[in-house]
């Protein structure tokens, strides 16, 4: 695992921003794995900064986005597909037809066949992630298994608290959401995760424990091949984490 130690959030966002721009320029019609919540917002608005000023073009790139919550329409101001239009599509010249955001309202199980039905058919070149503070991945949550494919996860109530501040109160936050199985995202050939904030006992799993653990989602970035982890500098101090 090749771990980034970066300054700041600005830094890490540049950082994490380095390795799409550089795949979308070798390979401009990637696959890209996309990730919501506030960790890689900087890196999508260094990423549409370089489309605008840099010639960075994603007009032929394709995106699947790992979870969307369940029972948000695409059109509600906290889905993830609205995110992603948001912070990301809207200020980059990518054809929204090709993105990818799995469908939170309607038939779950039809949703989810579909979901599966394009991850089946997809090779993601690098799979972008952030962590909940409990260690989820996407939206998968800790537990003594985990899911190879895309499925729906009752939300933790941390995972709840956490997203709280997104919403007017927790009763509005969903208490489901569908999401890539583990088997999905490991199926990438590139993870870049970007973890900064409040993500101490994570943090601790990943880079300071050699355990693969269920309890801890994220801990599986270590058994892959091309894993980049990009941790702020305040959050590594914090945990006592040493570049070699
Ligand atoms: C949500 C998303 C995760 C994300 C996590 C952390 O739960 N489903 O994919 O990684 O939030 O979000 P943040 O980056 O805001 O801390």
């Amino acid at each position: 695992m090749k771990v980034i130690v970066a300054k700041d959030y600005e830094d890490g966002a540049k950082k994490a921003a380095d390795f799409i721009d550089k795949l979308v320029r070798e390979n401009p019609t990637c696959t890209l794995g996309l990730a919501t919540g506030s960790s890689p917002v900087g890196m999508y608005k260094e990423l549409a900064r370089r489309c605008k000023e840099e010639g960075l073009d994603f007009s032929k790139v394709h995106s699947v986005n790992l979870d969307e919550y369940v029972g948000l329409e695409p059109t509600h101001p906290q889905s993830y597909r609205y995110f992603m239009d948001d912070n990301l599509f809207n200020h980059i010249n990518i054809d929204k037809a090709n993105t990818y955001v799995a469908k939170g309202v309607g038939d779950v199980e039809a949703n989810l066949k579909e979901f599966n039905d394009i991850l089946d058919k997809t090779d993601i070149d690098l799979q972008v992630l952030g962590v909940g503070p409990d260690g989820h991945l996407g939206f998968n949550e800790p537990g003594a298994t985990l899911y190879e494919k895309a499925h729906k996860e009752t939300l933790e109530d941390s995972t709840i608290d956490a997203n709280t501040r997104f919403f007017a109160n927790r009763d509005e936050v969903p208490r489901y959401a569908v999401t890539m199985g583990m088997g999905s995202i490991m199926k990438a050939k590139t993870l870049l995760m970007i973890i900064n904030g409040n993500k101490q006992e994570a943090a601790r799993k990943l880079l300071l424990e050699d355990k693969i653990d269920p309890m801890c989602p994220a801990t599986f970035m270590r058994l892959h091949r091309d894993a980049i982890v990009v941790i702020e500098k305040s959050l590594a101090d914090e945990i006592g984490y040493k570049e070699s």
